[in-house]
């Protein structure tokens, strides 16, 4: 049985919540992470690797294999699907919610509702399921640019302050799920390397619950 582990973080602002919980659980960098080009590296633990990642990303590599453990916001895994994974636990951090939004002061007019977003599967999804015809524009980004430039009429975001959304002359209407960052585990690797993944869960369970 290997005993390697590897674990993918995801880069951006998860990345900076995740090393303290990391670190209470036993697993530090050899490298300080911020300063490196690198994106393979080694830690204190001869048997863990660390690879630091676009957020989207994550589901994949833990999905095919190529990452026994992940680290990814709950809005990724709705929207990539959580097939093969296990998602054993919450790690309570970056908490926001993934909600409608639109133009402050107006209710969504056209019966066929145009909704940018890049979380194309569950706007789909959650417009279905409340019965609302909606067309599915695709963004990278700047979705609150989308109604200003009256590109859509509606968009399906991260909301957390709202600061984003009244800056940009808009409010939050529907929720449609709240998010934060889960322990995802490829399901081959929590069977092979149960004795490996299962202390690792354990302690990063304590580290959690020592914050709440
Ligand atoms: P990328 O920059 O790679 O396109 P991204 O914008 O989703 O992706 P981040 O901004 O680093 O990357 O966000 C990572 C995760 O943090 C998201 O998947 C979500 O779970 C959470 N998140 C995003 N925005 C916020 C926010 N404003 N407040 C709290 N959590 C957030
Ligand atoms: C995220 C998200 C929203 C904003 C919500 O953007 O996409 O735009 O945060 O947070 P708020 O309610 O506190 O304003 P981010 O800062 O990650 O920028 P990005 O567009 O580069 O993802
Ligand atoms: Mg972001």
């Amino acid at each position: 049985m290997s005993k390697q582990l590897i674990l993918a973080l995801s880069k951006g602002r998860i990345l900076q919540e995740t090393l303290p919980l990391l670190a209470d659980a036993g697993i530090t960098p050899v490298e300080d992470l911020g300063k490196s080009r690198k994106l393979l590296f080694d830690t204190n633990l001869s048997n863990v690797k660390l690879v630091v990642i676009r957020a989207t990303d994550v589901p994949t590599y833990v999905q095919l294999g190529a990452a026994d453990l992940g680290v990814a916001g709950k809005d990724v895994l709705l929207e990539h699907g959580a097939e093969n994974l296990y998602e054993p636990l919450d790690l309570d951090i970056a908490r926001c919610k993934l909600m409608t939004a639109g133009t402050a002061g107006e209710a969504p007019g056209r019966a066929r509702r145009r909704v940018a977003t890049k979380f194309v599967n569950v706007a789909r999804r959650y417009y279905a399921e409340q019965g609302i015809q909606a067309e599915v524009i695709k963004l990278y980004g700047a979705m609150e640019l989308a109604p200003i430039m009256n590109l859509a009429d509606e968009i399906v975001d991260i909301v957390d302050t709202g600061n984003t959304l009244r800056a940009n002359g808009m409010e939050p209407r529907e929720l449609i799920a709240p998010i934060s960052t889960r322990l995802v585990v490829n399901k081959a690797s929590m069977t092979m390397k149960h004795a490996y993944i299962k202390p690792l869960i354990a302690r990063l369970d304590e580290a959690v619950k020592k914050r709440q």
